[in-house]
């Protein structure tokens, strides 16, 4: 399955980095960054690091994609990501060696569905902008794409951001509200699922211990050791909130847009239209409408924990654990 990740990557984008680039049903034409969990920059900055870590003798391209939302002003999320987008490390972050590439992702994302033998899909775990910009630039090229699966939203839960709102959606409401209006094949992946499970803090401590690796809990520098960047990342995401909600552990967001993305079978949906509102104060809030002149997203209702707990251990926790 062809690939593009449009990512805000902060700390669970880059959890669901790893999984995509650790599963072979995905072929990884391209990372696009966007302003949200950290400014682009950063996004930017993290996707060179994570993937060149990864797959250090062939990363896929990651393209810089907008530094600010459509309309808004840029809210980024320090508190909860760190303000490098990585759990605060901040200059303790090595430089990666790999440079962005030189198209920007809204080239790339229009580019890439004309590009290629097999159909092509992508997931979004950050802000839409990219996607309404590609939308509004080359609306054939974005309804080429199979499928579309969006993390954000939240219906029938409180949202993360204020009281309705997530994240994604109430930083570029506008974005949000025509990509998903577009009639494109869309597959929400809601704070109604995402917030379902969460990786718990006894989960990765366990693993670090157990691991093969002994240079965990993170050294004061992590270096080029993607295990100890990851633990540290996740360290602060599990501490904001533990504080914050009292949950022990953290959801994995986006992870669980890749994961279904790579297994919808793991998901169960439903169709309706979905409108964004975009001021005031429910600005952000995803309401769900009858189908409009037969448009319908699908919104994900239903989540096999179990299965994305095992995707999660068998493709992440593991291999850059070390665990047996
Ligand atoms: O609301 C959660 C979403 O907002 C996740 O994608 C997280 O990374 C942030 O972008
Ligand atoms: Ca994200």
């Amino acid at each position: 399955m062809r690939m593009v990740l449009d990512m805000d990557t902060g700390v669970d984008d880059a959890v669901a980095m790893v999984l995509a680039m650790n599963s072979p049903e995905f072929e990884i034409e391209a990372i696009t960054t966007v302003a949200g969990n950290a400014p682009v920059v950063q996004c930017t900055r993290n996707s060179l690091l994570i993937t060149e870590l990864l797959r250090p003798w062939d990363p896929p391209p990651v393209a810089h994609g907008a530094c600010e939302p459509l309309v808004q002003s840029l809210i980024i999320a320090p508190e909860v990501h760190g303000h490098d987008g990585l759990g605060g490390l901040l200059d303790t972050l090595p430089t990666p060696h790999h440079a962005a590439d030189s198209r920007p992702a809204v080239e790339l994302i229009t580019a890439i569905p004309h590009d290629g033998p097999d159909d092509v899909s992508l997931v979004a775990s950050g802000p839409l902008t990219n996607l309404a910009i590609a939308l509004r630039t080359d609306p054939t090229a974005m309804a080429a794409y199979r499928r579309i699966v969006v993390m954000g939203g939240a219906f029938n839960v409180p949202g993360n951001t204020g009281p309705v709102a997530e994240f994604n959606f109430y930083v570029d409401p506008e974005a949000a509200s025509e990509v998903l209006s577009s009639g494109l094949d869309i597959t929400i992946i809601p704070l109604d699922v995402t917030t379902s499970t969460a990786l718990t803090r006894e989960t990765l401590e366990t693993l670090v211990k157990s691991g093969k690796r002994t240079d965990i809990p993170a050294p004061a520098r992590p270096g080029r050791n993607l295990a100890a960047i990851l633990y540290r990342a996740l360290d602060y995401y599990m501490n904001f909130q533990e504080d914050e909600s009292g949950l022990n552990g953290g959801f994995m967001h986006d992870a669980l847009a890749v994961a279904a993305a790579l297994f919808p079978s793991m998901i169960t949906t439903r169709p309706a239209s979905v409108e964004v509102v975009t001021s005031g104060p429910a600005r952000g809030r995803s309401l769900v409408l009858p189908p409009v002149n037969g448009r319908a997203v699908n919104i994900a209702i239903g989540l096999d924990a179990g299965a994305f707990h095992r995707v999660l251990e068998e493709r992440v926790l593991a291999p850059v654990w070390g665990s047996t």
